[in-house]
């Protein structure tokens, strides 16, 4: 068994900490906010809790998974760790002054990471004497329960670092992914298009966010419509990945974030955490579904789903994952019904490459332009999968 340590005891460091010591590794835990060691005790104790009483754990478990876990006060505690997880505020600075930090009171032997969404990992290692030690974990929102973790080298990580991690993420029973390090990683790359090609389609009037969520659970499969998940994950959170994002690509049109979603913002509108986002969530109401005629909730359908698969083998193409990887990412890691390159062949890649064609012929916008990957298998008549 390890020394794990997690910097930040906020959402995800929290459940990071939980879930390192429910196998069975001992974690050292730092936040520099006053009441952040009761704020996570609490939060610890009310989990395990209802682990105990859903009978998934024994209460002997919980106190063995509370016994594990040590709050330290000062950042040298988490110097005797085998393992270290930064999980704080998504500020580069603060980030790279933690790292150089963790270098000088760690043994050289300790794999440093960070949990980074949005900065680069290789910036961040860069703050290391030797960045061979450094890579991104990224785990998804609440990391006790989502199964996908990201692992990210940066440009200088050891690869026997990165098999390390791999191992270590795997035996928490956690799907772990390896993806370079560029902007959002594979998820929050290959799944802009889901909220960005349904506000556009609400914007042009094509149709009502009622219909857009509508046929996208109904006729796609997906759990939640985009509207519904923007809510849900918070439009604050998600305006503000899609901002990065666009801004890291150095404003490629593909990414462009909406007026729409920034004045629900600006209007404090930021989803169900604020009882008002898209939908009106006071009195207890959830998004209602709506009628949507056959073949415009096909249309829907398939000008979001094909600019996602676009995401996807351009994703490919660039080399940021594996399609194996690529197709995990989206079923654990946002509950997609189906991976987007699978998808891709059921639908005919040539039938993919011709919507995207014609979205592209239709708007004369860079942000419809076909992956090369798609254009090159459309024409040689080739599939993702045998
Ligand atoms: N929330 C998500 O959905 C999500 C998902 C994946 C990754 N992430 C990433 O994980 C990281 C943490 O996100 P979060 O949602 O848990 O944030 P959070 O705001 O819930 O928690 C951050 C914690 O870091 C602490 N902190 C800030 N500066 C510190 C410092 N110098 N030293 C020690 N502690 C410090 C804060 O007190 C706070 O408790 C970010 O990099 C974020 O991008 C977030």
């Amino acid at each position: 068994m390890l020394r794990v340590g997690v910097i930040g005891a906020g959402s995800m460091g929290s459940g990071i900490a939980e879930v390192a010591a429910t196998f069975g590794h001992s974690v050292i835990i730092y936040d520099n906010a006053i009441g952040a060691r009761d704020k996570f005790e609490n939060g610890l104790q009310r989990n395990l809790q209802k682990l105990i009483e859903k009978g998934k754990i024994t209460a002997e478990t919980g106190q063995a998974i509370t016994g594990r876990i040590r709050f330290v006060q000062k950042l040298q505690d988490v110097g005797e760790s085998d393992v270290v997880i930064e999980a704080v505020v998504e500020d580069l600075k603060i980030k790279k002054g933690i790292f150089s930090e963790l270098e000088q009171v760690c043994s050289h032997e300790t794999i440093l990471a960070t949990n980074t969404s949005s900065l680069s990992v290789t910036s961040i290692a860069a703050a290391c004497k030797n960045p061979g030690r450094v890579l991104g974990i990224h785990f998804f929102n609440p990391a006790t329960l989502m199964p996908l973790v990201e692992i990210i080298p940066g440009v200088a990580t050891d690869v026997e670092v990165v098999q390390k991690a791999r191992k270590l993420i795997d035996s928490w029973k956690k799907i772990s992914v390896l993806a370079k390090d560029t902007p959002g990683f594979i998820v929050n790359r290959i799944a802009r298009p889901f909220y960005g090609e349904a506000i556009r389609i609400l914007e042009e009037g094509l149709a009502t966010k009622e219909e857009i969520d509508t046929a996208m659970k109904k006729w796609g499969g997906f759990r939640m419509g985009p509207f519904e998940l923007m809510d849900f994950i918070g439009n604050d959170v998600n305006y503000a990945v899609t901002e990065t994002v666009f801004r890291e690509f150095w404003f490629d049109p593909r990414y462009k974030p909406s007026f729409t979603q920034k004045r629900l913002v600006e209007a404090g509108f930021l989803g169900r955490k604020s009882g008002r986002g898209y939908y009106d969530y006071s009195n207890g109401n959830s998004p209602a579904e709506v009628e949507v005629n056959e073949e415009k909730a096909n249309e829907i359908l398939n000008r979001i789903l094909v600019m996602l698969i676009n995401e996807a083998a351009d994703a490919l193409y660039l080399g940021i994952a594996s399609k194996e990887d690529i197709d995990l990412s989206m079923t654990k890691g946002v509950n997609y019904p189906k991976g987007l390159l699978q998808w891709a062949d059921e639908l005919g890649i040539t039938n993919v490459y011709q919507s995207l064609l014609n979205l592209y012929e239709t708007y004369c916008e860079d942000r419809y332009r076909p992956s090369p990957l798609l254009r090159k298998m459309a024409k040689n008549n080739l599939r993702f999968y045998a």
